[in-house]
């Protein structure tokens, strides 16, 4: 594993009262998260930085957002910017989000790479990039695992990294453990097949098995930076639902250094409502899915 261990939001036991910000100090947070994130904020998310960001300064005990930004801009080791990261970012995933993907993966994308990885004798590389708490990475394991056999997944066949820039989503992802209401999307013979729960109690948790969880790697990075911390090129990119937050050029720019991460032939899948672009060098197949030309 190669996260780092997170900030986490440990409450204060005295928590002092946190004005809202002002409009100069939300415009402060407004460039910030744009610079380091690339996100576009509307007048309405001032609420949202006030909500999700007061108890950093209580935790801090700081008494305005002022003195909040000063201390992210004097903060050495970055790891108050990792607790602002954290909470500014929107974390909601769900296993078989947006179900056509994954039809449109079964019936098109793996025949196309089974054909294209027996030819080659290549193996397969997958990256869920902003994969939040694990579900996407997951559920393309498990499809892969189903499609392609477990021979051929267990003997390498197969890698996927699962990234994100927020660290609490990934520790959570790590652990491959969920509350029972959230494997309800999973077809029932699938999360018969690769989960396990060591307890009869209703709501318990499940545990992914090893032979999937072993198949990804999560990593923390962010997708604004100039150069990721990644070697290989990747037959199959899902970058959904992340777009959608980001300002147009950092949406281009996003878009760009994904098409420059996938091999000759390789599938780019953004979120369904983030479909309608014209990428250079992708031929676009169905909403939101393209190839690489
Ligand atoms: C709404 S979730 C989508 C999760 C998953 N892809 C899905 O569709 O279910 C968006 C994820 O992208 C991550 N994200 C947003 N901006 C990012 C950035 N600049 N670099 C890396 N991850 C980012 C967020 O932390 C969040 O976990």
């Amino acid at each position: 594993m190669q996260i780092t261990k997170s900030p986490n939001n440990t409450a204060t036991a005295k928590l002092m009262s946190v004005p809202e910000p002002t409009e100069d100090e939300f415009n402060l947070f407004r460039k910030l998260v744009l610079k380091e994130l690339g996100f576009e904020w509307g007048d309405d998310k001032k609420y949202l930085l006030y909500a999700r960001v007061q108890r950093r300064l209580q935790k801090n005990r700081l008494q305005t957002f002022q003195n909040y930004y000063d201390f992210i801009e004097k903060d050495e080791n970055s790891s108050e910017r990792q607790y602002l990261y954290n909470a500014v970012t929107t974390t909601k995933s769900e296993f078989y989000r947006e179900k056509q993907h994954f039809e449109f993966l079964r019936q098109n994308i793996f025949p196309d790479l089974k054909n294209h990885t027996s030819r080659r004798q290549r193996k397969l590389r997958f990256w869920s990039a902003g994969c939040s708490s694990g579900e996407e990475p997951y559920t393309l394991a498990m499809e892969a695992h189903d499609y392609f056999g477990a021979s051929f997944i267990s003997n390498g066949g197969l890698r996927i990294l699962g990234s994100d820039v927020n660290t609490e989503v990934l520790e959570s992802a790590v652990t491959g453990c969920y509350a029972e209401k959230l494997l309800s999307p999973i077809p029932v013979a699938f999360s018969k097949r690769y989960f396990f729960s060591e307890s009869k109690e209703i709501n318990s948790h499940h545990q992914i098995k090893t032979e999937i969880q072993q198949l990804i790697q999560f990593r923390q990075f962010n997708l604004m930076s100039a150069k990721y911390p990644i070697a290989t090129k990747f037959q199959l990119i899902f970058c959904r639902n992340v777009l959608y937050y980001l300002q147009p050029e950092r949406r281009e720019f996003l878009i760009r250094k994904l098409v420059d991460h996938l091999e000759e032939g390789g599938w780019l899948v953004l979120g369904i409502t983030e479909s309608g672009y014209k990428i250079d060098k992708m031929k676009k197949h169905s909403i939101s899915i393209y190839q690489k030309i």
